[in-house]
């Protein structure tokens, strides 16, 4: 990421904190067994500012005050000779600070006992607390240091910001960097559902599915996946966050697959429902166009001044109606909704936001209302249908699960579809055909 585009993130919140202060660390580093860590993830937030992929790191930007200029000073490690044999490149502050655009930059060891005089004289503080008590516990220390100056005339900052609730309302519009990495993840992310439909066969376990889609992440150059992927066969499809993947696929069974890569820190969230022998039967049909006029239905309902709620709602009458065509519900469509008698076969969300995060930051409610989508926005739209067996349910429609969802860009024209994977009955027949 060219650090123009961090850079003028930065300048944003410059402006939102005056003459404050706002303190931001990345992630730490997550053992994942006795000396074993998780592949690192950076903190969504940091990143969203910096692009500065290393652990050990704080931002801090230092507001105007008088007549010297607002102040963006990293902290991250030192260079190691001994440490980079064994663990890899670091920049270090002084290749860091040119690299990112930072004004300042410092070895990360420095930050407590610098952190007194930055937060002196300093009229607010823009920080995330109750996070991380350790985070929590060094920024009370540096406050407390201030407050012991005091009698010199040092000023302890009398305001304390949520920083997060500023980065939200940022994060939920993409700038024009963050709506092409998002393309480039979901084509990816595309690609990795074709192979899955290409590769797939009764006997074969999910797992074996799982791995071509991991196969396509990686060797299309993803940085993995976003989210743990869900390969779910016949009835595991109506276990919302089935994630073993570890039994076989049979003939006559639909596979559900929920699976997005990461590209840059930015997530695809994508799922694809297909048969495991290349044709849906019948009743398999019945179900899946159901699924998909929903899934229509509700990204002709995203548009700019439109609810976040529209494209669920949208969702709702057609898979309520549609469940009263499958004689699986019986009543009228709004009375059905109103008692949410449709829960029993569709109880989660038509969608949510997507970003750095794949349950992305950003408010969907203030107070009562929700939120209005403006153009920028991103957000899937993911109908589905889970007919578990059980009373009423026919032996035909038992155990169907059926999710199509797809990642979806709010434009001034309506909704700008992302996702290309094939998504009709024919396309996707027609994919798993020729191969
Ligand atoms: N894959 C997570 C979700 O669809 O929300
Ligand atoms: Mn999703
Ligand atoms: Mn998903």
């Amino acid at each position: 990421m060219s650090h123009a585009h961090t850079a003028a993130r930065r300048q944003r919140l410059f402006d939102r904190i005056g003459e404050g202060i706002a303190i931001l660390p990345t992630a730490p580093e997550a053992l994942r067994n006795r000396d074993n860590h998780h592949p690192y993830r950076f903190d969504s937030y940091f990143w969203y500012l910096t692009a500065f992929p290393e652990p050990e790191a704080v931002m801090v930007l230092l507001g105007a005050q008088g007549d010297k200029p607002g102040q963006a000073i990293l902290f991250c490690r030192d260079k190691n000779e001994e440490r980079e044999i064994w663990d890899g490149f670091r920049h270090g502050p002084q290749a860091a600070q040119a690299a990112f655009g930072f004004d300042a930059a410092f070895p990360i060891e420095e930050f407590d006992k610098q952190l007194p005089k930055l937060l002196g004289n300093r009229p607010a503080l823009w920080v995330a607390l109750g996070h991380d008590p350790e985070w929590d516990a060094r920024i009370h220390a540096g406050l407390s240091a201030v407050r012991k100056e005091a009698r010199s005339g040092i000023v302890v900052p009398r305001t304390i910001h949520d920083i997060r609730a500023e980065l939200d309302a940022m994060r939920l519009i993409k700038d024009s960097h963050e709506i092409a990495t998002m393309r480039r993840a979901t084509a990816i992310a595309d690609a990795g559902h074709v192979r899955a439909m290409r590769a797939c066969r009764p006997g074969m376990a999910e797992y074996a599915l799982e791995a071509e889609i991991s196969h396509e992440f990686r060797s299309r150059g993803a940085d993995g996946h976003a989210y743990p992927p869900i390969v779910a066969g016949g009835l595991n499809a109506c276990i919302l966050h089935y994630i073993s993947n570890d039994k076989l696929l049979n003939d006559g069974q639909l596979v559900l697959i929920d699976a997005g890569c990461e590209v840059e820190g930015y997530a695809a969230d994508i799922t694809r429902t297909f048969p495991v022998n290349g044709r849906y039967s019948p009743p398999q049909r019945d179900v899946y166009s159901i699924v998909l006029a929903a899934q229509t239905a509700a990204i002709t309902a995203i548009r700019p001044g439109a609810s976040f709620m529209a494209p669920h709602d949208a969702a709702l009458k057609v898979l309520t109606q549609g469940l009263v065509d499958l004689k699986l519900l019986a009543g009228s469509i709004d009375g059905l909704i109103e008692s949410e008698a449709y829960k029993r076969f569709y109880m989660h969300r038509t969608g949510h936001w997507l970003g750095l995060d794949v349950h992305d930051a950003g408010d969907y409610k203030t107070g009562e209302a929700w939120t209005t989508l403006v153009p920028g926005m991103t957000l899937t739209v993911e109908p589905g249908l889970y007919l578990r067996p059980g009373e009423g349910v026919p032996p035909a429609l038992a155990g169907i699960g059926i999710r199509i969802e797809d990642d979806v860009l709010v434009s001034e024209e309506g909704a700008d579809v992302y996702t290309t994977a094939p998504k009709t009955i024919a396309e996707i027949e027609e994919v798993m055909r020729v191969s």
